[in-house]
């Protein structure tokens, strides 16, 4: 399947019409607008990225929260003191809300309902220990990179030792444009486990492996 033709032939919505189209979720995905957005069988890979995001414990900055799968892993964590979550999508936003209001209301998850573009200048630099980004694209140009325009404020957000770890979209090695970007932003410490992954067919993943990035500041 031609993930980027797929997505081009359902259309790319405007972040508004984004916000306002229905989440639809069930057991096992989530789609918006016509858009594949998550799937179950993306747990071992999410159970993958959230081990790194927490390795050093402390303070945790995830990006999208989709089904929560990696929240849930993230809050299983104990040394995680707190768990900053952005989500632009109202409903998704609701579904956090109702599995964690507990911890949103102790402070332990903070939830920002926005696009990360919106409000990330805003967020403490260097006070980060981990950072699990995984959003949607929105653009056609972002399809498959969306984390490229992520970079720079990840570098700018986590502490020296901070981990940054995402939906890489690589099967066995980083492209190397995907190396530029990470330079540019000054990473280079730049690690990479080689999961096995189990797509089902005519999936928006089809290979049988995806990188799961360990960057270190
Ligand atoms: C692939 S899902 C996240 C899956 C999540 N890791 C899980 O385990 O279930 C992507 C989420 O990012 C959100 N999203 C897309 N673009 C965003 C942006 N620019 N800022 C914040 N959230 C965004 C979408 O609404 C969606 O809920």
């Amino acid at each position: 399947m031609d993930t980027k033709q797929t997505r081009k032939d359902i259309g790319f919505p405007n972040k508004k019409e984004w916000r306002e189209e229905p989440a639809h979720f069930t057991k096992d995905n989530l789609f918006i607008a016509g858009h594949h957005v998550m799937d179950r069988w993306e747990t071992d890979y999410m159970k993958r990225l959230s081990h790194i995001a927490t390795q050093n414990g402390g303070h945790v900055l995830e990006l999208g929260f989709g089904m929560g799968i990696s929240a849930d892993l993230i809050q299983k964590n104990t040394d995680v003191k707190t768990h900053t979550i952005i989500e632009c999508h109202p409903e998704v936003a609701q579904k956090c809300k109702n599995k964690y209001g507990k911890e949103i209301k102790d402070g332990k998850i903070i939830l920002i309902e926005e696009f990360w573009e919106n409000i990330v200048d805003n967020l403490e630099e260097e006070f980060y220990d981990g950072i699990l980004f995984d959003t949607y694209p929105l653009t056609e140009e972002q399809v498959h990179k969306n984390h490229f325009w992520f970079f720079k404020d990840a570098y700018r957000l986590l502490k020296k030792g901070g981990v940054l770890t995402y939906y890489s979209d690589e099967e066995q090695n980083y492209s190397e444009e995907h190396l530029k970007k990470l330079h540019e932003a000054g990473f280079n410490h730049i690690g990479q486990h080689i999961c096995k992954i189990y797509p089902p067919e005519n999936m928006y993943w089809n290979e049988k492996t995806m990188i799961a990035p360990e960057i270190i500041k």
